[in-house]
């Protein structure tokens, strides 16, 4: 019954007599070849991925991790196609997609620097950088191969589809810097959304849409209730996990004969590789997605240890030391040209002014020009080793306490680049306002670690 009505809908001949039989066969002919080269296109490119799929999970059980990671840090989070069953939320990569079971991890993440690694200023020279020169791709693909993994494969493959609600949103009814930045990102072709901005929860456990994670027995136990359960990976717990953006290649660019990016080295020579303490056990003890820093007041004094020497006035001069020693960092303190941590003596007045010509400073960090090419000195701390600020300064006449204090300018470097950029008059206008909202950030991160002050 059902044949012979279809036959009648396709060879019913029109009243005119002229025949368009050959015509539907045709098309429909047509039709079908095109749907099953599609359906066969989307089965080779399944069968292709899912070849690599296979290949590293199998790497997950190698005994060698750094054979598994070196694969790992190749493949892609989103190459190949979710499993169709999926539900919409599973197939999702972004971040705030994996919120709504991984909530914990997710609030943790937010705040930390891992969420905000597609700032102002990184944006800002990435853009600056296309302005002025035709090559930015391969420039702006190995800044983002760290600072946000899914957009340089975005840019690389040309994913872009354009403003969405939200961003025109933002260009309607945003900030001055909120709007720039939505126009600086759709110049460079890449979408806010999707969890491409930032090192996202994707970068570090998604692989052709399948999760890798810790083998953390609360996870494995509960079986495959969501994206199809996880491939467990001991490499998730090793320092060799985070080398890919945290230690620069050997033959990379070094000044004095040192690595601008060297914290897998520097914890490598340390008492902390030989004891198994890795990297996560700092940074992500318990599975927390914090990743703590130098811009955690209580991290940071943890590691550390601040002494003030008896404070002696003695024929007329004040002596004191404060020492800071390097008693928990697992490389050294601080690991990167960006910081400067700044220990500081100085006399006080009766109200707590600090008499200015009295402040003695020591710095420590490493201090180098802004186009890497100098160093002007380089004083961090190695695991265990101490930093003195000796002081030895006539008492004054109003001074009524001695006060030390350190404090922690996270961004210190970045303050002196953009500051500099500033001032630049032919610098355009865009440009200015980003950068200047990424200093406005880098500034507002600087704190007080650590104070002390007794009577003189
Ligand atoms: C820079 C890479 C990185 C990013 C970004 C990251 N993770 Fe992780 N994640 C890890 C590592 C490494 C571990 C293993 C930590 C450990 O066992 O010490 C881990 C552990 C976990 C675990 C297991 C937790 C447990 O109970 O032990 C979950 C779940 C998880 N991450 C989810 C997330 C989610 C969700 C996000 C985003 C909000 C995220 N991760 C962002 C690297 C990352
Ligand atoms: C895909 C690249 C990537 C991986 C993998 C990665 N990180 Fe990061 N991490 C970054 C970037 C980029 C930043 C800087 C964000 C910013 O400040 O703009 C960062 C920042 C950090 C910070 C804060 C630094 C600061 O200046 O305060 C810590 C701590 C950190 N990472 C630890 C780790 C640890 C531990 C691992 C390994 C478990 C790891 N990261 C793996 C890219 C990565
Ligand atoms: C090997 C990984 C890696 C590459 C490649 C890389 N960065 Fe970074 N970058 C980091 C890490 C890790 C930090 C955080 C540590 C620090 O504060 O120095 C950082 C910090 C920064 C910061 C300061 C923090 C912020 O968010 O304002 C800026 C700006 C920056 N990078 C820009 C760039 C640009 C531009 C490029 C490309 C030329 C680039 N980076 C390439 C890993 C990388
Ligand atoms: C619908 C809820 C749901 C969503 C959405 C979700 N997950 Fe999961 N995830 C789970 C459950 C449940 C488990 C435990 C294993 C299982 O049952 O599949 C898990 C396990 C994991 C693990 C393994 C933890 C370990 O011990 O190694 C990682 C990593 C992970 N998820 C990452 C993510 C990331 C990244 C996203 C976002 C891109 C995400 N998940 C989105 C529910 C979810
Ligand atoms: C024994 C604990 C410990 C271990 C192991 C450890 N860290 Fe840290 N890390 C810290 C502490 C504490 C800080 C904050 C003080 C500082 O900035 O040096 C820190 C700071 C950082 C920073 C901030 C930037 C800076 O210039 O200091 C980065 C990035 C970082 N660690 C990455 C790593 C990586 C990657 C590894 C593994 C190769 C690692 N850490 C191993 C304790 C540790």
């Amino acid at each position: 019954m059902i044949k012979k009505k279809f036959s009648l809908l396709i060879f019913k001949r029109p009243a005119g007599g002229l025949s368009y039989e050959p015509i539907v066969l045709i098309s429909m002919l047509f039709i079908s070849f095109f749907f099953l080269a599609a359906c066969a296109k989307t089965n080779t490119e399944y069968k292709r991925v899912n070849k690599k799929y296979l290949y590293l999970k199998k790497l997950s059980k190698d005994k060698n991790t750094h054979k598994f990671l070196d694969a790992y840090w190749k493949a892609r989070a989103h190459e190949g196609i979710p499993p169709r069953k999926w539900p919409k939320l599973q197939k999702s990569l972004s971040s705030s997609s994996c919120m709504a079971c991984h909530y914990d991890q997710y609030a943790e993440w937010k705040k930390s620097r891992m969420a905000h690694s597609m700032d102002a200023g990184v944006v800002g020279q990435l853009l600056l950088k296309k302005m002025t020169s035709k090559h930015w791709k391969p420039w702006a693909m190995s800044c983002l191969s760290c600072h946000s993994p899914l957009a340089e494969y975005y840019i690389k493959y040309n994913k872009y589809k354009g403003l969405n609600k939200k961003e025109k949103n933002i260009l309607r009814n945003g900030t001055k810097g909120e709007k720039a930045m939505v126009t600086a990102l759709n110049a460079l072709k890449i979408p806010m959304a999707g969890g491409t901005l930032s090192v996202s929860c994707a970068a570090c456990h998604v692989r052709y849409y399948h999760r890798f994670g810790p083998d953390v027995e609360k996870y494995m136990k509960q079986g495959k209730i969501a994206h199809g359960g996880f491939i467990p990976a001991k490499a998730f717990t090793k320092s060799y996990f985070c080398i890919k953006c945290h230690q620069f290649p050997q033959d990379n660019r070094r000044l004095k004969g040192k690595l601008f990016e060297n914290t897998y080295g520097e914890w490598k020579k340390s008492i902390y590789a030989a004891k198994g303490i890795s990297c996560e056990t700092c940074h992500t003890p318990q599975g927390s997605m914090a990743f703590k820093s130098i811009y955690n007041k209580n991290f940071v004094l943890k590691a550390i240890t601040i002494h003030l020497k008896k404070v002696k006035v003695h024929s007329g001069k004040v002596t004191t030391t404060l020492s800071l020693t390097n008693s928990g960092v697992g490389h050294d303190f601080p690991t990167y040209t960006t910081p400067k941590v700044i220990l500081s003596i100085a006399q006080e007045k009766a109200g707590g002014n600090i008499i200015r010509k009295s402040i003695k400073r020591y710095i420590i960090g490493w201090s180098v020009s802004l186009n890497l090419k100098k160093q002007y000195f380089d004083t961090r701390l190695k695991p265990f080793q101490t930093a003195k600020l000796i002081y030895d300064y006539p008492l004054l006449e109003d001074s009524k306490y001695i006060r030390a204090w350190v404090t922690v300018k996270p961004e210190s470097h970045y303050t002196r680049f953009f500051k500099a950029f500033l001032k630049i008059k032919t610098l355009p206008k865009i440009i200015k306002i980003i950068f200047s909202s990424a200093l406005k950030e880098d500034m507002h991160s600087k704190y007080l670690l650590w104070e002390k002050r007794v009577g003189a």
